[in-house]
C-alpha cells in the first residue's frame, strides 16, 4: 500500500467525472479546454475509456465522432477541427487538410482505437460491422502509407504523429529538416503553459516546416513516403498498432469475417518488431529510416513490447525498468532518466503520462509481471492523489506538468488508477 491510498478516492472520482463533463463538446471531448480546444485522436479514444465508467453511450459517441472524420484514404487524423477556435496554433488554415467530413490535420496518431472498441464491446456492447470496417481501413492505411516497403515497422512523418511530440529521439532526425522557408508565426501554447514545460522554438520551426511540406505535397501519401525529410520508425506506434491488429482480428472473428489479411499484417509486424532492438542500449529504440541511425536510449514506448504481445526480451526490459525505478520515484518516465537529454519537466523528455502507464501496465500484467503492473498503477494513483489531473507529471517529485484538468488523466483515474 503506497501513499496513493491515503487519498480521498471518492472525491477524485467526482472530480474526474466533472473534468470529462466540462471538456465535453457534445460528441467529443477536448483534451484540456484552453490548451487543446479540438478533438485529438488518441485523447478521444482514452476519453471513451473514462466515459464508459459512467456513460456507455457517450463512450461510443466519442469513438463514432472520431470515425466520422476519416479520410477517403482510410487515415484518421490526429486533430479534427469541428469548430473554429483562435486559441490554438497551428489551426486549419495552416494544415490546409480537409479530406474527411471536416477540416483536420494531415497526419495521424497512435492507433489505440481498435483496442478500446474491443474493451467496450467485451463489457457488453455489440461488435459493429461499421466500426470494424472503418478501423480496418485505418490500419491498412498505416501499412501502405507508413510502411510502403513492408518492413513491418511503422514510420512517423512528423513527431506529432507519434503522439510523443518532443522526444529526444526526434532531435537528430529533425536536424535534416530545412527551416529556411518557415516564416514568422505566433505560438499559442505558451499563453497557457510555462515555456520550461514545452518544446523549444527550434523544435517548433521544424514541426511547422514538416506541416508545410505536407501541404506542398497535397498530403499525398506516396509523395510524403518518398520525399519527407523526416521518416522515423517508431516502436510506440508499431507496438500500439500490433496490439490493435490483434484486437481488430478478434472483432472480425466475432463478426464471422475472414481475417486472413489481418493475420498477415500481424505476422509482418511481429517479425518486424525485432528491428527496434538495440543491443548496445539493451532496449527497443526508434531508428531513422533515411539514415539508418538508431536512437541511443530507450523511452517509455520501449516497455510497450509486452502490450504488443512481443516477449522476446522480457528479462532485459524488466532489468531496464528496475534501473529506471532507481532514478525516479514515479514510473514510468517518458525518457531514460540516466541519459543527458532527460528533463523531468519538459513534455516527452521526462514526464510520466498516465495513459502510457496504463498501456505498459496492461501488457506487463498480461505476460505475468503483475508486480510491475501494480507498481505502475499505484505510482499513477499516487501522482493523481498528490497533483490532481494535469496533462502529465514530474517523475522525480510528482508535481503537475503541462495543461490543467486533462481529459486522459481523468479517464485513467476513472477506469484504472482510481479503482481498487
Ligand atoms: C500533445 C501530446 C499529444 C496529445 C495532444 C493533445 O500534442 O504530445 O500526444 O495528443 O497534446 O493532448
Amino acid at each position: 500500500m503506497g501513499e496513493g491510498d491515503a487519498i480521498d478516492a471518492e472525491a477524485l472520482t467526482e472530480e474526474a467525472r466533472r473534468i470529462l463533463i466540462e471538456n465535453d463538446r457534445g460528441g467529443y471531448t477536448v483534451p484540456s479546454a484552453r490548451l487543446y480546444p479540438f478533438q485529438w485522436n488518441w485523447d478521444s479514444v482514452f476519453a471513451a475509456v473514462g466515459w464508459a465508467e459512467f456513460d456507455r453511450d457517450r463512450a461510443w459517441r466519442e469513438i463514432d465522432t472520431l470515425l466520422e472524420a476519416q479520410w477517403p484514404s482510410g487515415m484518421l487524423p490526429h486533430i479534427v477541427f469541428w469548430t473554429e477556435e483562435s486559441t490554438y496554433f497551428p489551426g486549419p488554415d495552416v494544415w490546409c487538410a480537409d479530406r474527411g467530413g471536416t477540416s483536420s490535420s494531415g497526419i495521424s496518431q497512435p492507433p489505440v482505437a481498435a483496442t478500446v472498441i474491443r474493451r467496450l464491446s467485451e463489457a457488453g456492447g455489440e461488435v459493429s460491422e461499421r466500426r470494424f470496417d472503418a478501423i480496418d481501413r485505418w490500419h491498412r492505411w498505416w501499412h501502405t502509407a507508413r510502411d510502403p516497403e513492408g518492413r513491418g515497422v511503422m514510420a512517423v512523418v512528423h513527431p506529432w504523429e507519434s503522439g510523443r511530440d518532443n522526444l529526444p529521439d526526434w532531435d537528430r532526425p529533425l536536424c535534416a529538416v530545412d527551416i529556411s522557408g518557415v516564416g514568422g508565426y505566433s505560438r499559442r501554447d505558451l499563453d497557457v503553459v510555462d515555456q520550461a514545460m514545452r518544446p523549444h522554438k527550434a523544435d517548433y520551426d521544424r514541426y511547422l516546416a514538416l506541416v508545410q511540406f505536407g501541404v506542398a505535397n497535397d498530403w499525398d501519401d506516396e509523395r510524403i513516403a518518398l520525399g519527407s525529410p523526416f521518416r522515423v520508425a517508431d516502436p510506440g506506434v508499431t507496438a500500439i498498432l500490433l496490439r490493435a491488429e490483434r484486437d481488430l482480428a478478434w472483432m472480425g472473428r466475432t463478426l464471422g469475417r475472414d481475417v486472413t489479411v489481418i493475420e498477415e499484417r500481424i505476422a509482418r509486424l511481429e517479425t518486424g518488431f525485432e528491428q527496434f532492438w538495440n543491443p548496445a542500449a539493451g532496449t527497443y529504440c526508434s531508428f531513422d529510416l533515411l539514415t539508418g541511425a538508431m536512437a541511443e536510449a530507450g523511452t517509455s514506448a520501449s516497455f510497450l513490447a509486452p502490450y504488443a504481445g512481443v516477449t522476446d526480451h522480457l528479462d532485459e526490459l524488466v532489468d531496464e525498468l528496475t534501473a529506471w525505478s532507481e532514478r525516479c520515484r514515479f514510473l514510468v518516465p517518458s525518457f531514460d532518466p540516466r541519459h543527458d537529454a532527460f528533463e523531468p519537466l519538459r513534455y516527452w523528455r521526462g514526464p510520466v503520462w498516465s495513459m502510457v502507464n496504463f498501456l505498459i501496465a496492461t501488457g506487463l500484467r498480461e505476460v505475468g509481471h503483475c508486480h510491475w503492473a501494480e507498481r505502475i498503477r499505484s505510482d499513477t494513483r499516487a501522482l493523481i492523489g498528490r497533483s490532481g489531473m494535469p496533462e502529465s507529471f514530474d517523475p522525480v517529485d510528482g508535481g503537475p506538468v503541462g495543461g490543467p484538468r486533462f481529459t486522459w488523466t481523468a479517464a485513467m483515474w476513472l477506469a484504472w488508477a482510481g479503482r481498487m
